[in-house]
């Protein structure tokens, strides 16, 4: 087993931002999440946090332990701050929390590698088509890693090498530690970088190794905001080419959005423009989209939401949802459930086989089975200081054009008249209605 170092301390200047660059997020989740999960194979992972540490801290939460860096004068101060945290490890692994593509299996497999060569360094690298920026690993005569050399400190000669380090590194820790005791500033930057460490283990005859990587992808750093697109769209693939093995269809692949964590079931199919965010659970053979957004939801089999958004609620199976509908926050709606055009329904419940076919409101209310609400309806939920809840029994049939002013409870079986404004409840199986009376003068005359 290892421990795992996430160095996040930096400013990551080059974002431009308020905010820390670990914070930004790749594919809805903050680079340092996606890090912090593929080192879920460590005993316990401890992430060094500098500048706005605070933030970063709370988004992190107790996952995790801290080791703190002031001031960030270089990788290699940044791992001798969790001295403490990281000396009764036997072996660290050290990442960086803006490389967010790389995975838990490229973890396993480099550690692996590392175990049974017996290297006391092993280095994760990878051949770039454009290496600028990184540091470049130096192989002498017969191919044996020498150092790593970084980018302003290269000769022209080592300039031109395009296998680079990705920052990731299994150490002995001891070894490391030992390491660390002597390395200098006397670089171009002015900082302590911990690839010297590499140098100065092969002086002291220690071996060290390079793992390299299939996958150059893994290792993209996140330094500016053309970087963070770029990995954004490198996992946005990355997740939609899984489900593809899993069975479901995207008519267009390029234009689908999935968090990590959602399910999606087999023969469901994503039209295009659709946006599937958090814990999301999708069943079998439904049909998401075209420009749907679906976000923490549950999505029962055989449901179709069309050009509709869906956040924080459960939907069951063989539902219609959209086009254009909005479900809000807190709403669970029974198998059969049809919610058409210009619908929203808030924090509510809906009963199996209810329609609510148009441009109807139903907020805060628990509505049975088998209810048919008209075109026009409002479930009048806040009266300017107060929500309150309303509820509609079992196969009530509510007329167009129909305001229930909450709270109010309607009777099973209950017929409303369109255009019945209900402030006072309806027993079961009655009618009501409450409009005014028609007039019609015929011997009006236009003035
Ligand atoms: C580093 C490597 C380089 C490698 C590249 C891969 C060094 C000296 N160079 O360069 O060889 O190719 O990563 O992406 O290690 N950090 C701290 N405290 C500090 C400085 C940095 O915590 O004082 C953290 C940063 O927040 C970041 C990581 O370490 O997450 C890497 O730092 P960064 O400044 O981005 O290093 P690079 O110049 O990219
Ligand atoms: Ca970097």
């Amino acid at each position: 087993m290892y421990s795992a170092l996430i160095l996040a301390a930096g400013e990551g200047k080059r974002m431009k931002s308020a905010m820390p660059k670990v914070l930004h997020e790749v594919m809805f989740k903050p680079v340092i999440r996606w890090v912090v999960e593929a080192a879920a194979g460590a005993q316990e992972r401890i992430v060094v946090v500098g500048h706005g540490a605070d933030k970063v801290k709370e988004y992190l939460g107790g996952d995790v332990l801290y080791a703190c860096q002031e001031v960030q004068l270089g990788t290699g101060h940044a791992v001798m701050q969790a001295r403490e945290l990281i000396k009764n490890c036997e072996c660290i692994a050290v990442l960086s929390g803006d490389t967010p593509l790389i995975t838990a299996r490229t973890l396993d497999t480099a550690y692996s590698y590392h175990k049974s060569s017996g290297n006391i360094a092993t280095v994760l690298t990878a051949n770039v088509p454009d290496p600028y920026g990184y540091g470049r690993i130096v192989r002498g005569q017969g191919g044996d890693v020498v150092k790593i050399v970084e980018h302003r400190d290269a000769t022209e000669k080592e300039l031109e090498i395009t296998e680079i380090n990705s920052g990731i590194y299994f150490f002995d820790t001891k070894e490391l530690l030992s390491a660390l005791n002597k390395i200098t500033t006397d670089n171009a930057q002015g900082e302590y970088y911990l690839t010297d460490t590499i140098e100065i283990l092969l002086s002291e005859g220690k071996k060290v190794g390079a793992f390299l990587l299939d996958d150059h992808n893994e290792i993209l750093g996140i330094n500016d905001r053309i970087q963070l697109a770029a990995a954004g769209e490198i996992m946005r693939k990355r997740i939609v080419l899984r489900h593809m093995q899993e069975g479901v269809t995207f008519l267009s692949p390029d234009t689908a959005y999935i968090s990590g964590e959602a399910q999606i079931g087999s023969d469901t199919i994503i039209m295009p423009n659709s946006i599937i965010e958090g814990k999301t659970v999708i069943g079998n053979g439904c049909i998401i989209g075209p420009n749907s957004r679906i976000v923490d939801s549950k999505i029962g089999s055989g449901t179709k939401v069309d050009n509709s958004v869906v956040t924080r609620s459960e939907i069951g199976a063989d539902a219609n949802i959209g086009p254009f509908a909005y479900i809000r926050p807190g709403c669970v709606l029974g198998d059969g459930v049809k919610a058409g055009d210009f619908v929203e329904v808030k924090n509510s419940v809906i009963g199996k086989g209810t329609k609510m076919s148009h441009l109807t409101y139903v907020g805060d209310a628990d509505i049975g089975e088998g209810v048919n609400f008209g075109c026009g309806t409002v479930v009048v939920n806040y009266d300017g200081i107060k929500k309150h809840r309303s509820q509609v029994g079992d196969n009530a049939f509510i007329g167009c054009n129909v305001n229930l002013i909450s709270p109010v409870k309607v009777g099973k079986g209950v017929f409303i008249a369109a255009g019945s404004t209900i402030t006072d409840d309806i027993p079961d199986g009655a009618f009501a209605i409450a409009r005014s009376r028609q007039t019609v003068k015929t011997d009006w005359k236009r003035k």
